[in-house]
């Protein structure tokens, strides 16, 4: 089926939907991203993620494409045009076409910002197979640059990443720094120790995700304990689990690390039990 999807003001068939050979994230890396995640045809931690957009164009002296309320309109007009029921939208607002090559930004005023979202069905994502399975991970060296708070599409390491992983025979990878895990590829990283959750504190290391906010909350409010400080690898093979968090995967146990299983090498209690609950709650609050 063609999907539909918006650009710019329109919306149109995904086969006419064009953007300039200038466009700044094409020539530049020059945009930034939010992937909202979709379950019953309603947008899960929307407001989030839509923070997150703000702050990530602000960090980069970005022009914001539209009101908040507006973005929630092309939202849900996708989700109904599209007939999503689970699955993700893809937000990219990028720098515009300025209509040459230049490394200096170009004038706001002139340059309008890009402004792209399609949907992607995924029907089972809340049901995943895969959650009850558990994820195989390597760990490799975190090379990216130093701004990873800022949600941009530079995502050639992340890639990269996934191929070694594939290499491997794993699922994905972590990525570790002066001797501790930053995150994974495309997901905030956790490991649980004595019944306590640990992951890394915020900082410009690494994306502050939506669901980790989310989940950590939730963790909080069960009573759970909860510590945020950067991890080792050799922390993650003596752990009783390990799971990680992205709107696209909720909560996903961890099962294998550099081909070492970690606690009994099946999906633990604190990932199965923080997954219920992220998604019952969020599902509660979904807009
Ligand atoms: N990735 N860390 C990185 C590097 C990410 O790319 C992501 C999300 C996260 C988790 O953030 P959130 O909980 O807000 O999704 C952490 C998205 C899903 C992606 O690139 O598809």
């Amino acid at each position: 089926m063609t999907r539909t999807v918006y650009l710019n003001g329109e919306y149109l068939p995904e086969t006419e939907a064009k953007v300039s050979i200038f466009d700044r994230a094409f020539l530049m890396a020059d945009g930034v991203y939010e992937v909202t995640s979709v379950l019953g045809g309603k947008l899960i931690d929307f407001e989030g993620h839509l923070k997150r957009l703000e702050r990530s164009l602000n960090e980069l002296e970005m022009k914001k494409p539209a009101a908040f309320d507006d973005l929630l309109e092309i939202h849900r007009k996708l989700v109904e045009l599209n007939g999503i029921d689970e699955g993700l939208i893809y937000l990219q607002v990028t720098r515009g076409a300025p209509g040459d090559r230049d490394f200096a930004f170009p004038d706001p005023e002139t340059t309008e910002p890009t402004l792209v979202l399609f949907t992607q069905s995924k029907p089972g994502l809340a049901d995943n197979p895969t959650a009850k399975k558990g994820i195989k991970v390597i760990s490799i060296d975190d090379i990216r640059w130093g701004r990873r708070d800022i949600k941009t599409v530079q995502l050639l390491y992340p890639s990269m990443g996934k191929m070694m992983a594939k290499k491997a025979g794993a699922d994905d990878a972590w990525m570790v720094e002066d001797g501790f895990v930053t995150e994974g590829t495309s997901n905030n990283a956790y490991i649980v120790k004595d019944g306590k959750i640990i992951t890394r504190n915020l900082s410009t290391d690494i994306l502050h995700g939506i669901t980790r906010a989310a989940v950590l909350a939730f963790a909080r409010e069960a009573q759970m304990a909860v510590e945020e400080r950067p991890f080792t690898i050799d922390e993650v093979k003596a752990a009783d689990e390990a799971f990680y968090t992205s709107a696209s995967s909720f909560v996903m146990p961890v099962v294998e690390m550099d081909g070492a299983a970690i606690g009994t090498g099946t999906p633990g209690p604190v990932a199965a039990r923080l997954r219920e609950i992220y998604l019952a709650e969020s599902l509660k609050v979904a807009i």
